[in-house]
């Protein structure tokens, strides 16, 4: 969660899980709560692998590579991406998180790489496809069904692009437990609900961990489900 130690599983959690709440809502009022929710750093796993992909061609005669991130929060990793020579639309539900990745996009002087977008993916989408099209713990809290927007997220991938998924495996030791309104999907279970065709070749599908650090500043490990695609460029065989 473009920090290492997820104050958002605390702060995110909500009790009374069958009343019913707009995700809107929702999302708004936990951006509102306080004045910042993450640190402002890039996800270490969704860095890493984008590290590993083909490096921005900013003189290339198409342009920069593009990129989407789908629930972009604050924005840390977008402007990470931007700072690192892609073109970014950044999408996500709330007004105030856009509002404030606007502001660091700014203070980083990145602030024209990328576009921000306000949409509720599971009824709108941004045009176009992109080189790379990412969503980094685009959990949701309420009882919903992931696998349209994650299809339609698939749609977004230009041929020869990625299409990079990193997701909780579970919740660490400290946040509140158990959690029936959110739904942990192994890589595997992921990747069904992709619903592939053979036009995409699966990069990696695992779970990986990572160093964290307790909000007691104890050091921890998590596990993040990574699901990394690549989508092919001609027709297979
Ligand atoms: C757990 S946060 C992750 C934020 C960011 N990707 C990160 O890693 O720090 C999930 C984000 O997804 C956004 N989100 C949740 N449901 C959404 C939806 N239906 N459409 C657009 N954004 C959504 C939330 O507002 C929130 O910013």
């Amino acid at each position: 969660m473009a920090h290492d130690h997820h104050p958002h599983v605390r702060d995110d959690a909500r009790q009374d899980t069958e009343t019913p709440l707009d995700e809107a809502e929702h999302w708004e009022a936990f951006y509102r709560a306080t004045d910042r929710h993450w640190s402002g750093r890039v996800n270490t796993t969704f860095a890493q692998h984008v590290a590993e992909l083909a490096a921005p061609a900013t003189d290339s005669p198409r342009g920069p590579r593009t990129a989407l991130d789908l629930g972009c929060g604050e924005g840390a990793d977008a402007v990470w991406l931007a700072s690192h020579g892609w073109q970014v639309t950044a999408v996500d539900i709330s007004a105030t998180a856009l509002e404030r990745g606007r502001a660091h996009a700014t203070e980083a002087g990145v602030a024209d790489r990328i576009t921000w977008e306000q949409h509720d993916l599971s009824q709108t989408f941004p045009e176009g496809q992109f080189d790379l099209v990412s969503a980094q713990f685009l959990h949701s809290s309420l009882r919903r069904d992931r696998s349209p927007l994650l299809r339609r997220a698939t749609a977004s991938v230009a041929p020869g692009g990625t299409l990079l998924l990193v997701s909780h495996g579970e919740f660490p030791d400290w946040a509140p437990q158990p959690r029936p309104d959110v739904l942990f999907h192994t890589a595997q279970e992921t990747v069904d609900l992709l619903a592939l065709d053979d036009s995409w070749r699966i990069e990696l599908a695992g779970t990986v961990e990572r160093d964290a650090t307790t909000p007691d500043g104890a050091p921890a490990r998590l596990q993040d489900v990574v699901v990394r695609l690549n989508r092919r460029t001609g027709p297979t065989t």
